[in-house]
């Protein structure tokens, strides 16, 4: 915390202490507000000389752990104004998110245990919002684990933010309707990915890739995708890649018309997936990667025992080896059991 003069307020600062009424003891603006030009004005007709302000960087070095939190917040809250300015404005500027993707791939590239904090993370009551944040990580790390180089995960992160950017053009009734989809509501739903590319197409700075990326992530291997029908190699790697990220956080988050699913059922159902709409090798690598971080965690059976993983063979990730008490259970023999949640 540094105590700052309130002449030297600048939007973008995080009030650290909650500003509250000298008198009625209600407080004002609270800790964690992130400045703007408004509130610094209101702080200044407050008639307050000094206010208390998050300090960074000696934080982190207190608190390194909490480096990706950090990164994470900071890009939530410009992605946040960017998906607003499109619903306003109707265009993305770059520039306001660009610095942060920058700092989060740094993030990413050095935190090995990415997906154990995903789920950790405070997420903002907007599903598409959080779900892009996700998918921009996950994908990220598909992108590290493929060996692309720095420019080419800058890309791949903007398209995993900006995937479903076209949903925003699509009433919020049809989004985030609880019950199944009419047949004409559901032909609404698959043009976002049209939109999105729409979108960003009309965007200064963005790569041809990312709009090629969000255009066709919801294409399939062979052919059953929208909105073309493409197959194999004609879809582009990003898309491929956010195709599989896509669905690991459909599936593994609550949504109003369903509740999350095991990581493990949905690694087995990415498995079998990749035989017919997945590309194999990048799901493999996907499923390879994900499933180290599990060991260690504890797991909840379908017979309501607890256990820890205690082994993921690479080859058979979606089957490991859980311990239970004094018993091991060998889910590559185990055929009636099944892990239905992970519980930390
Ligand atoms: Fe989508």
């Amino acid at each position: 915390m540094t105590v700052a003069d309130v002449r030297d307020l600048k939007p973008g600062m995080v009030i650290d202490k909650d500003i509250v009424n000298m008198r009625t003891g209600a407080i004002l603006i609270g800790s964690g507000t992130v400045l703007n030009r408004k509130l610094i004005l209101h702080i200044k007709n407050l008639g307050l000389k000094e206010v208390d302000i998050f300090d960074e960087k000696s934080f982190l070095k207190e608190h390194p752990e909490d480096s990706l939190v950090i990164k994470y917040e900071k890009l939530s809250d410009k992605v946040e104004n960017t998906f607003n300015d499109i619903k306003i404005v109707k265009k993305i500027i770059l520039t306001e998110i660009s610095d942060e993707v920058d700092d989060l791939i740094v993030e990413l590239i050095s935190n090995n245990n990415i997906l154990g904090r995903l789920k950790q993370l405070e997420k903002r009551d907007n599903y598409t919002f959080n779900h892009s944040l996700d998918v921009c990580m996950l994908a990220t790390m598909v992108g590290k684990w493929l060996g692309y180089s720095q420019i080419q995960l800058k890309q791949l992160s903007m398209a995993g933010i900006f995937h479903d950017i076209g949903k925003l053009k699509i009433s919020d009734d049809i989004i985030n309707k609880p019950e199944k989809l009419t047949k004409t509501e559901f032909e609404i739903i698959k043009k976002h990915p049209i939109y999105g590319y729409d979108i960003l197409n009309e965007t200064v700075g963005i790569s041809r890739n990312v709009a090629i990326g969000v255009l066709q992530h919801h294409e399939r291997q062979d052919g059953s995708g929208y909105p073309y029908g493409l197959k194999g190699n004609e879809i582009h790697e990003f898309a491929r890649i956010i195709a599989i990220c896509d669905i690991y956080d459909a599936m593994t988050s609550n949504r109003v018309y369903k509740r999350k699913e095991s990581p493990f059922l949905v690694a087995e159902h990415l498995d079998d997936e990749s035989f017919r709409n997945l590309d194999p090798r990048i799901t493999r690598i996907f499923l390879d990667n994900i499933s180290k971080f599990y060991v260690g965690s504890k797991v909840k059976l379908s017979n309501g025992e607890v256990g820890d993983i205690i082994f993921v063979n690479p080859q058979m990730p979606t089957k490991p080896i859980v311990k239970v008490g004094e018993k091991y259970i060998n889910f590559l023999e185990e055929k009636k059991l099944q892990i239905v949640d992970i519980i930390k």
